[in-house]
């Protein structure tokens, strides 16, 4: 194995176009601040750097929603971002930012010097154009109908309706997203990376010399070098991003996949003026955190990129999780189907430990995964609290009672078999959470710290040191017994504080929140959490007296849950945080299509579909629901039955201008209810790129009840 002398840790660029969620914590951030945290504490030079990443179609979309400039957006949620991550204790030793000078410059570089090499192919081609927007029209800029499925609302990427990855020149009767207008075709040049030409390169690279990634990293890769690569422009016309460094490239910028990974290397400049060393020398270890919709950008173009700049070290491991999805669906920002990290933060002040706790439990390390409120508070409640909480707590009120607060002595010589084993297991599991760590197996490590003070729970409900003191009433106590009692108590307990001591180091990196608290109960300076330390049974000195003990963790009542859930389901009204969607779904097929791999939701067979009851019914009275702001309460025509229907569509449409039109309604969804309203079906709306939210219905006029097949 290779000797490395630094590690260089990275964790995913969020973009600065909302708020992070939790699957964005568990996606990437905790996994990634957990391998620092681990790192730091076996003392070894480890940087951890990361920031918002404030280019590209999803800032330029959201400013437009929220009528403002995108420089805006991402001073807005830069700094929210930034303060969820500090609040949840995700240990950046810097959070920077791609607009900064130092990452434009950084990146322009990057691009003349592969430019200076003649790498580059400059191609022209004909692009849709908005006259009236004045912009050219990519991705999701231009709609129109899908030629799989005939969608009328199919996106220039992709149809969310089939499925299809599509091109803009695919779309029948396309427009414009921004105005609506129908674009023309104008010529456009751009600068293309041939990434076939590193095929080889990523082949020996990935498939021969990395096959210790994990599998779905691995598998991704496969099939994309499989499949086979093509060039990929590295531009696009717009006026937001970094400007292509040549004289004669007017409107044109930066790709924001080709300086969005450039930010590692910025924000390592920013953060150190020997920066050379982690990004230049081979013995850096270089590993990226990141969620899968960005494997190919970090596993496939950035390490071409790498390699074709030449000066830097290429990422030694590349440890993506799959997703995290909620309450049994996939997260969606448009629906608000989310849990924000800074509401979190704000609803449970003092708990971000155990949203740690959580999401390191149920990380999706090799499948998606699912959070889900009332696990959340089981985890809590009945792991947490009553498992390692319970240990600390106990071990410390015994402590006080029996041992006058002070650290007892470990008598040698009545120590038995539950003794020792315990401290066997002290030192099996550190050397087991070790292993499981460096494999990224966090999920696997953090089990490992909770089953050791489930040990301990265990071997203090065997020793019962509370069943040992003397009784005065007991005429036939001799001091003898009284004496070997006392020693019996003295090493159970001083076995359960070394125990805690351990406990302190080796949740450090998961919980570190409540590592801190332990040290101060234990009186002990940060030193003592290096992990060196952890495995012995003399981190508490005998006669040293230690503080009263404090609630490591709190119980979570069933009402606080089923605020959650009732917040949840309601679509969050106070926030304007679920417009824009950049959903992994999209992203994923950005990442597709330049592969010729067939996209979108998995392919579902008749019988699926024909689970449905679409019916055509009649909007016959509409209201707003009291305190929410997103809802409408509906009265729908059947033609069978008459249906209250509650639909998240206040924001775009007043009750009285929706009476009397035609809607597709799911009728046979089960009964759901939101705020107190109980809603039978739902009503199919289409989103424009623009997150306009249009009416689905018959072309004309329909009975109520018609059958939709
Ligand atoms: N902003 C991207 C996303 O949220 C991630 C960028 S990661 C970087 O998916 F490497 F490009 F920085
Ligand atoms: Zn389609």
């Amino acid at each position: 194995m290779k000797d490395f002398k630094r590690y260089l840790i990275t964790a995913a660029l969020p973009y600065a176009n909302g708020p992070i969620h939790i699957g964005h914590l568990a996606g990437c951030y905790l996994p990634a601040d957990i391998y620092v945290r681990y790192l730091r504490a076996q003392k070894r030079d480890v940087k951890f750097v990361g920031g918002s990443d404030e280019h590209g179609v999803p800032i330029t979309i959201r400013a437009m929603k929220e009528n403002t400039t995108p420089q805006a957006i991402v001073d807005k949620y830069h700094a929210i971002i930034k303060e969820s991550m500090q609040q949840m204790g995700i240990s950046f030793d810097i959070y920077s930012r791609t607009s900064n000078q130092i990452h434009h410059q950084t990146s322009q570089d990057f691009f003349l010097n592969l430019y200076n090499k003649g790498l580059f192919e400059e191609k022209e081609s004909e692009q849709y154009y908005d006259e009236k927007a004045k912009v050219f029209l990519a991705d999701r800029y231009i709609i129109g109908t899908c030629p799989v499925c005939g969608n009328p609302n199919a996106y220039g990427d992709q149809c969310e309706r089939c499925g299809s990855s599509l091109s803009p020149e695919m779309l029948i009767n396309p427009r414009s997203a921004l105005s609506d207008a129908t674009p023309v075709k104008k010529k456009t040049k751009h600068w293309y990376f041939p990434l076939q030409n590193y095929e080889s390169f990523l082949k020996q690279w990935i498939l021969e010399e990395h096959k210790e990634w994990k599998n779905n990293v691995y598998g991704q890769c496969k099939s994309w070098l499989d499949n086979g690569l093509q060039s990929r422009a590295m531009t696009r016309d717009s006026s937001w991003g970094i400007q292509v460094p040549l004289p004669d490239a007017e409107g044109k910028v930066l790709y924001v996949w080709f300086d969005a990974p450039i930010g590692y290397i910025s924000a390592t400049k920013e953060l150190l003026d020997n920066w050379k060393d982690y990004w230049q020398q081979q013995d850096t270890k270089l590993i990226h955190f990141i969620g899968k919709d960005n494997i190919v950008f970090h596993c496939i173009i950035f390490p071409a990129m790498l390699k074709a700049h030449g000066d830097f070290v290429l990422p030694e491991n590349v440890p993506a999780n799959e997703f995290l999805n909620i309450e049994g669906e996939k997260v969606s920002t448009s629906r608000n189907w989310a849990v924000w990290v800074d509401e979190y933060v704000k609803d449970f002040p003092g708990c971000e430990d155990v949203l740690r706790y959580v999401l390191c439990s149920n990380a999706p390390e090799t499948k998606d995964n699912d959070f889900t409120w009332k696990d959340f508070q089981d985890k809590n409640n009945s792991e947490l609290a009553s498992i390692f909480g319970n240990f600390v707590n106990r071990t410390f009120v015994l402590m006080h009672k029996l041992c006058n607060g002070k650290v007892p002595k470990l008598h040698e010589d009545v120590m038995d078999d539950l003794d020792r084993n315990l401290i066997e297991e002290i030192k099996n599991s550190k050397v087991k959470i070790q292993n499981s760590i460096e494999e990224f197996k966090f999920r696997e490590a953090l089990f490992e710290v909770i089953d050791l003070s489930r040990k301990g729970n265990k071997y203090m409900q065997e020793k019962e040191p509370w069943k040992k003191t003397v009784n005065s009433q007991q005429s036939t106590v001799n001091s003898e017994e009284v004496e070997h009692n006392q020693k019996l108590i003295d090493n159970c307990l001083h076995l359960c504080l070394q125990l805690c001591a351990n406990l302190a180091i080796l949740i450090n990196p998961f919980l570190p929140f409540t590592a801190k608290k332990m040290l101060h109960m234990m009186k002990v300076v940060d030193k003592m959490l290096d992990w060196e330390n952890a495995g012995s049974i003399k981190l508490l000195s005998v006669g040293y007296s230690l503080r009263a003990p404090e609630i490591l963790f709190r119980k979570i009542e069933d009402k606080e849950i089923e605020n959650q859930i009732q917040k949840l389901k309601s679509g969050n009204p106070e926030s304007l945080k679920g417009i824009e969607e950049t959903t992994s779904n999209s992203k994923m097929q950005e990442a597709k299509n330049s592969a010729s791999e067939a996209g979108g939701k998995p392919q579902i067979q008749y019988d699926d579909f024909a689970k449905l009851d679409l019916r055509v019914g009649k909007i016959l009275s509409a209201e707003k629901v009291e305190k929410a702001d997103k809802l409408l309460k509906l009265e729908i025509d059947l033609g069978f039955e008459k249906r209250t229907i509650v639909s998240g569509i206040a924001l775009h449409f007043k009750p009285e201008d929706i009476v009397g039109k035609q809607v597709v309604v799911v009728a046979n969804l089960a009964p759901r209810k939101m705020r107190g309203i109980e809603s039978n079906g739902m009503i199919l709306m289409a989103e424009n790129a623009a997150g306009k939210l249009i009416f689905v219905n018959p072309d004309e006029d329909t009975d109520a009840g018609s059958v939709v097949s």
